[in-house]
């Protein structure tokens, strides 16, 4: 009998994901692969090291409760992560099947769960609409921590929210209003991550590129 069954199910920008079964567990295997345009050293030591930061962001968010899939293993030579396997569908793909009313309590509960995120100093640092998973029931649960880390600067968290903002505007004519759906769910959690959203305000007026109608107010 094998230990793991497996199946390849997607190749991100770094890393193949593998679905199978460990001890009749749904597991997730994601494995970052080499880029052949860095230096092989450099390539072995990225890769490593977003492994490593995936590992330790991911844990430190479950410990707070935040909804992210819980880690069964890690093997460093492999560059490999063993995840709970979640049931679910991307963010983006949701905002597909329904109505904007209807997507307003998942963008308000993951705004409450980035809040806490930011209110412990954890950045997700790719934080975008591919990167949420919604569970059934509509719980949104957050993946792929590879660029995550602990830090309280506030140029890091507005980061975070003005990604998440950019993603979503990019396919959603109604982006705005739900925005703001996730900055009141952030708020609620987050007293302090006013402060966030005037940096991120800051840094979008920073960025000529940025139409005035897309602009925040
Ligand atoms: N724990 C999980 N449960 C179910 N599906 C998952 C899980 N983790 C990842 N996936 C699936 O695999 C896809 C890619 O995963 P992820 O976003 O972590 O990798 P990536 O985008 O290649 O990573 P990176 O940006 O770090 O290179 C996700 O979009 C999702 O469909
Ligand atoms: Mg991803």
């Amino acid at each position: 009998m094998k230990l793991v069954q497996a199946e390849r199910i997607a190749k991100g920008a770094e890393a193949v994901i593998f679905k199978g079964t460990f001890l009749k567990e749904v597991i997730t295997i994601k494995q970052r692969i080499p880029k052949s345009y860095r230096h092989p050293e450099i390539d072995q030591r990225i890769r490593l090291q977003r492994l490593r930061s995936e590992a330790k962001v991911m844990t430190s968010a479950r410990k707070l409760g935040v909804s992210v899939p819980s880690l069964m293993g890690i093997d460093l030579r492999n560059f490999t992560l063993i995840l709970e396997s979640l049931d679910g569908i991307l963010l983006y793909e949701k905002m597909d099947t329904l109505p904007v009313d209807e997507l307003h309590p998942i963008f308000s509960n993951l705004g409450t769960q980035i809040g806490l995120l930011h209110k412990n100093d954890i950045i997700h640092g790719d934080l975008t609409v591919f990167n949420v998973l919604v569970q059934p029931e509509d719980e949104p649960s957050i993946i792929d921590f590879g660029l995550g880390r602990i830090s309280n600067e506030l140029e890091a968290k507005a980061d975070d929210i003005l990604t998440f903002y950019s993603t979503l505007k990019a396919i959603q004519p109604a982006s705005k209003i739900l925005f703001n759906t996730f900055l009141e769910g952030y708020l609620s959690e987050y007293q302090e991550g006013k402060k966030t959203y005037e940096q991120m305000k800051k840094i979008q007026s920073r960025a000529r590129y940025v139409a005035r109608e897309d602009r925040l107010e």
